[in-house]
């Protein structure tokens, strides 16, 4: 059976992800006041909530097998916004599913505030680059599902619920269908419903890829400023060395597959950060040349492969 080489079955993974990032909603956790405590504590204390070890992850497919990472090593703190880039094929998606829950390294080992990662948990979300709303559900009850599911009251998942819609700008679409809502509104929705049960970590996989210049950049914008309020540590998966320059506090280069850590760059800008400035324009040329040679790479891979 194909898989990834700890043993763990491909067939059924997408179905599996989909109920994965289903029950992760569960749980709620910590209170509002928390997560700023958690932000302030990740600001000044460098306390790590995220850890990964010298992982290493190979899929196997028949009798080949793909190594997608290796000897990964990475430290993320608490309260941080880390965007990970790196030629297509080189395992960012991986990374991302790796730190999920939905895949185990074949090597190596993934800790979060020391625990080592054994599966999905409420602690993660994932934000994928389809918004995967629930279609018969209205925009409320997909933003409150996760909260129902852990069992809060009606009452309380209403103000939890409007609390979100407030912070997302779409308390006037609560009764809405997905059908309803354009593709940035979708994705506010998705990240909203991410958020419901305060996960510790919001893990984004290209969340605003599909979607034209403007809203991009105008939910760029509506992450940060949720980033902010909530505390909440990201790692965010972009193409885009623009977005990753603007977003991050560390742009983490991978080399071209299998994805090993090539240089973290720290943007250390003052935010709301202008990207127009000569300081941002240098750490945008400083990773586009990291990543030119790795892509050059990754397309002398493909080739080799076909
Ligand atoms: N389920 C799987 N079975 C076998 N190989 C896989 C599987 N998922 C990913 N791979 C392989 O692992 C490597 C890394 O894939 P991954 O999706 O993590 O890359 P990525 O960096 O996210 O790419 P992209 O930028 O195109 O989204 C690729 O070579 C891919 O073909
Ligand atoms: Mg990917």
């Amino acid at each position: 059976m194909d898989g990834i080489d700890n043993g763990q079955g491909a067939a059924g993974q997408s179905l599996q992800r989909e109920q994965d990032s289903l029950s992760i909603l569960a749980d709620a956790i910590a209170s509002p006041g928390s997560r700023h405590e958690v932000r302030r504590h990740g600001r000044c204390g460098m306390s790590v909530e995220l850890t990964l070890e010298g992982v290493y992850l190979s899929y196997r497919q028949g009798t080949t097998a793909t190594v997608a990472l290796e000897y990964v090593t990475l430290s993320v703190e608490h309260g941080e916004l880390v965007t990970i880039v790196g030629a297509s094929g080189c395992g960012k998606s991986s990374l991302l599913n790796l730190v999920a829950g939905f895949l185990r390294p074949s090597r190596g080992q993934i800790l979060l505030e020391g625990d080592l990662i054994t599966g999905p948990g409420a602690d993660r979300c994932v934000v994928f680059q389809e918004h995967a709303l629930f279609p018969w559900m209205s925009v409320r009850q997909n933003v409150g599902y996760g909260l129902r599911v852990s069992g809060m009251s009606r009452a309380g998942t209403r103000e939890r619920v409007d609390e979100l819609l407030a912070l997302i700008g779409l308390t006037k679409f609560a009764n809405y269908w997905p059908k309803a809502l354009s593709g940035g509104m979708k994705q506010r929705v998705a990240i909203a419903r991410a958020l419901a049960n305060r996960p510790k970590m919001l893990l984004m996989d290209e969340p605003f890829a599909a979607l034209d210049a403007q809203t991009r950049r105008f939910l760029q914008d509506e992450l940060l400023n949720i980033w902010q309020q909530t505390g909440t540590t990201i790692l965010f998966v972009t193409h885009s060395i623009e977005e990753a320059v603007l977003l991050a506090d560390r742009v983490v280069v991978l080399s071209s597959r299998p994805g090993r850590v090539k240089e973290i760059v720290k943007t250390d800008l003052p935010r709301p950060r202008d990207e127009n400035s000569v300081s941002f324009a240098g750490f945008r040329r400083q990773v586009a040349g990291l990543l030119q040679q790795e892509i050059r790479e990754s397309q002398l891979l493909d080739q080799a492969a076909g």
